[in-house]
């Protein structure tokens, strides 16, 4: 299954629910994003350069596919401070590193028969064929609310400035941008309770066969 949408939707949320509920495994794929992020300002390296960015994800993965992944060694508040949220979205426009994150996915879901993969280009790029899709958004004042209330950090107007640019740079970049693919259920969270989504998204998942183990 696949889950994509924009920042503060409630793709987390409603996946790991949905993941507990129906017994899959849950990956979230931007945590790979972060995981080069985190790594190139640790090793001082260009988030920019093309080359180095490539060297820095042959490393990581190299050492294990997990690494890559951000599913060991990586604790989320060293993947979520400022600074990474900052670079992450330099790092994600680079064409060949997506490659390389969207094989890693890909054999990371091989291993995992029913699973749910959350990110950005999962339903249009990365799973064009998943059984199921859903876009979740949300108008962007409530998505950068919720990111206030979640972090503790920054001010509304900061995070909302955040959360913008990531939108814009998401939406426009050339390799794999921001969509909604044809074949997904859309979901607009802004007036949603997360049990409500959480429901919906059920609903859906009982109509494709799946059930609950
Ligand atoms: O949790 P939040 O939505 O804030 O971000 P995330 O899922 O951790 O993703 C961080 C960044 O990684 C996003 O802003 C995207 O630029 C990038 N990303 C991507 O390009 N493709 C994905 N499949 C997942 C994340
Ligand atoms: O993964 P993504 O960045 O899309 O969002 P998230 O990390 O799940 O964060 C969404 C935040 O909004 C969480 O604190 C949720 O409790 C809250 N929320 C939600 O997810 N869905 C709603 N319908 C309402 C609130």
């Amino acid at each position: 299954m696949a889950v994509d949408g924009p920042a503060a939707a409630g793709k987390t949320t409603a996946s790991l629910r949905l993941a507990r509920a129906f017994g899959m495994s849950y990956l979230e794929s931007g945590r790979a994003y972060r995981v080069l992020a985190y790594e190139a300002l640790r090793n001082n390296i260009n988030p920019t350069d093309q080359a180095a960015m490539l060297a820095l994800c042959a490393a990581v993965g190299g050492r294990s596919r997990a690494e890559l992944l951000g599913l060991n060694r990586y604790t989320s508040g060293e993947l979520r401070t400022t600074e990474v949220g900052r670079v992450v979205s330099a790092v994600a426009k680079i064409a060949e590193l997506r490659t390389r994150v969207t094989n890693t996915l890909r054999a990371w879901a091989a291993g995992n028969r029913r699973s749910i993969v959350e990110g950005r280009d999962i339903g249009t790029v990365v799973f064009p064929s998943a059984a199921l899709k859903f876009y979740l958004t949300a108008s962007v004042e409530t998505r950068a609310a919720r990111r206030v209330a979640q972090e503790e950090s920054g001010t509304y107007q900061e995070v909302l400035a955040d959360v913008l640019r990531r939108d814009q740079a998401d939406l426009t970049r050339a390799a794999s941008p921001l969509r909604q693919a044809p074949d997904a259920i859309l979901i607009d969270t802004t007036t949603l309770t997360v049990d409500q989504v959480v429901d919906r998204m059920s609903h859906r998942c009982r109509d494709v066969g799946l059930t609950v183990p």
